[in-house]
């Protein structure tokens, strides 16, 4: 799938990100508040983009990802960093794109609803903050494009947010 294909509102993945963008710079504008803007951020992705399950952060707490601000069902709390797609990405620091989460070794199922999933770095200064995990109940939900959009996102995200606790 590419961005010249449209979404069911006809509207193209880029137009819909470039959207999303805007809308998260007004949300965050006047806040920097980690929690406050977290939780905004997976909120407007859970109510704007089509066919998720659960839009949430986890957060680096030494050596694992602690459950942050989040929309769908209750989720797993703790991941080590050695587990699952979040921490896999967390380690590497790189965007993972799951089509089917069944194949995936080591997934951690925590919806039994979700097929696949893609998990973004959120990186500040060299510093790991976490992670940006959106779940779907279809297989192959994400791709390069989504990829695309959510890092510009978790730019955003980062460039508005302090990170001080
Ligand atoms: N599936 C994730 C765990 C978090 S939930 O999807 C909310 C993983 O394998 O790391």
């Amino acid at each position: 799938m590419t961005s010249e294909l449209t979404t069911q509102e006809g509207v193209t993945k880029a137009e819909l990100f470039a959207g999303l963008s805007a809308q998260l710079r007004s949300l965050l504008e006047s806040e920097r508040d980690f929690i406050a803007n977290a939780a905004n951020l997976s909120s407007l992705l859970f109510y704007s983009l089509p066919d998720l399950n659960w839009s949430g952060l986890y957060i680096l707490r030494g050596e694992e990802l602690v459950l942050g601000p989040f929309q769908g069902k209750p989720a797993c709390v703790r991941i080590p960093l050695s587990q699952g797609v979040c921490g896999a990405a967390a380690n590497r620091q790189q965007t993972i794109i799951v089509d089917n989460v069944h194949d995936f070794p080591g997934h951690i199922a925590c919806d039994s609803a979700s097929n696949s999933e893609i998990v973004v770095p959120i990186v500040s200064e060299g510093r790991l903050i976490g992670v940006l995990d959106l779940d779907s109940p279809s297989f192959s939900r994400f791709d390069d494009d989504d990829a695309r959009g959510l890092n510009e996102l978790v730019e955003i995200f980062v460039a508005s947010t302090s990170f001080e606790s």
